[in-house]
């Protein structure tokens, strides 16, 4: 082949190669860590809205509870220069994401949906970095939840408990009739929800805020800090063997299936229930968890958009931030998902029991006072701090570390920088 023919065909070849690049550079890829039964509905729901709109949907799942496993993935792709389209970050994490310089601004999609005036203000700020738009609002999950099998609490002669004293009198009677009274998995994510819940119900929402969100040194030393690892510590006595390890979502089985009694976990544990077809108020039960029936611990999900070269994919970013925020997602990816949609304007129709009692807890403890961002699941502290409480929680789930030496450290792990 002579000079000018290789020319000609290596460009014929580009042409071709860039045309086809075209037609499939309408493509988002997108980091999640939704990969449970539940979580993997939900998210294929996003998925084919995203292809009923010619976005091609390329999967970036990255396994791990409360994406632990799929921060460290993102930073190896940014670090490498190469992030993905979009991924699943949250809370203060979106602010120093932000500060590294790597987010897209998305105000374009946000005007034109009235995001400022159909969400609420603690929702808006989180999703804004320095007063633009970087990330769309999925969801609200709500933390505080005691998950029940009915069957279980009768064959134990136990009821649904609403105080601590309660929950441990339940607790003996579901481990007497042989059951395993508190599922519980083992990543320090799991021990700090249900440790932080814990001081929910022992303190109350002021003394958490105080505690878990301002960081204050006397709360985090003080009596009711040592009250919330006593009772946190008996907790321990109730939880199984196997526990070390175990994914929450293998936890949530043990309740499904009626090896277990009771689980303490956010409501993406009811995904798990509907995914498996299971009824709430007749084969599973939903309750604030013991005290905490009038406050709320919320978490937000959100999809935060990356900066990228492709002015098509800049296109997609934005036709996935709007997907994000229309009704038709909000409503059906929650139905999936166990939470409740972050817009106020989606009909209440289709939503369960749960769905509708987390509408109007949230409402309600809005109102009063009481709506704490969760600790455990990146609302409200710094990552840095965050990991340093995981640390200590974690450390005196599995040793015989003493409530007032874990307040002691947590106080200290509060001053991570
Ligand atoms: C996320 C949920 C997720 C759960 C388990 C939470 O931190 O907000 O969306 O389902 O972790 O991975």
């Amino acid at each position: 082949m002579k000079l000018n023919q290789i020319i000609k065909s290596v460009f014929a070849t580009t042409a071709l190669l860039s045309s086809a690049a075209a037609v499939h550079a309408a493509e988002v890829e997108v980091l999640h860590y939704w990969t449970s039964g539940g979580e993997a509905k939900s998210v294929a729901e996003l998925k084919k809205i995203m292809e009923a709109k010619g976005v091609t949907w390329k999967d970036f799942a990255v396994a791990g509870g409360a994406g632990e496993n799929a921060t460290t993935a993102l930073k190896a792709r940014v670090i490498a220069g190469s992030p993905p389209t979009a991924a699943q970050i949250k809370g203060p994490s979106i602010q120093e994401w932000g500060q590294e310089g790597v987010l897209a601004n998305i105000d374009a999609a946000a005007t034109a949906g009235k995001w400022d005036s159909l969400l609420p203000k603690v929702v808006s700020n989180t999703m804004k970095y320095q007063g633009h738009y970087v990330a769309a609002p999925v969801n609200v999950h709500r933390v505080n939840w005691l998950w029940i099998n009915p069957e279980v609490l009768k064959k134990a002669g136990a009821k649904v408990p609403t105080t601590w004293p309660e929950f441990f009198d339940a607790a003996d009677k579901i481990q007497k009739a042989g059951f395993i009274a508190v599922a519980q998995g083992g990543q320090p994510w799991q021990d700090a929800t249900v440790f932080e819940t814990v001081a929910l119900g022992v303190g109350g929402a002021d003394f958490y805020n105080k505690a878990l969100v301002k960081l204050d040194p006397a709360t985090l030393t003080g009596p009711t800090m040592i009250k919330t690892f006593d009772t946190l510590g008996k907790i321990k006595g109730y939880i199984d063997k196997d526990a070390p390890g175990r994914d929450w979502n293998l936890a949530t089985a043990m309740v499904i299936n009626g090896k277990a009694g009771m689980q303490f976990m956010g409501d993406w544990a009811k995904g798990e229930f509907t995914a498996a077809g299971k009824q709430p108020g007749k084969d599973f039960l939903c309750a604030p968890a013991p005290g905490t029936a009038k406050s709320y611990t919320y978490n937000i999900d959100s999809i935060a958009m990356f900066k990228v070269k492709n002015p098509d994919s800049q296109k997609a970013q934005l036709t996935l931030a709007t997907a994000i925020m229309s009704p038709e997602f909000q409503e059906v990816f929650n139905l999936n998902k166990g939470s409740i949609p972050v817009r106020p304007d989606i009909p209440r129709t289709k939503f369960d029991s749960c769905a509708i009692e987390s509408m109007d807890d949230m409402a309600a403890s809005s109102k009063a006072g009481t709506l704490e961002p969760s600790m455990a699941h990146g609302m409200a502290v710094s990552s840095a701090v965050q990991g340093a409480m995981f640390d200590v929680v974690s450390k005196f789930m599995h040793s015989n570390m003493t409530s007032q030496a874990a307040a002691q450290a947590l106080a200290k792990a509060a001053k991570t920088q």
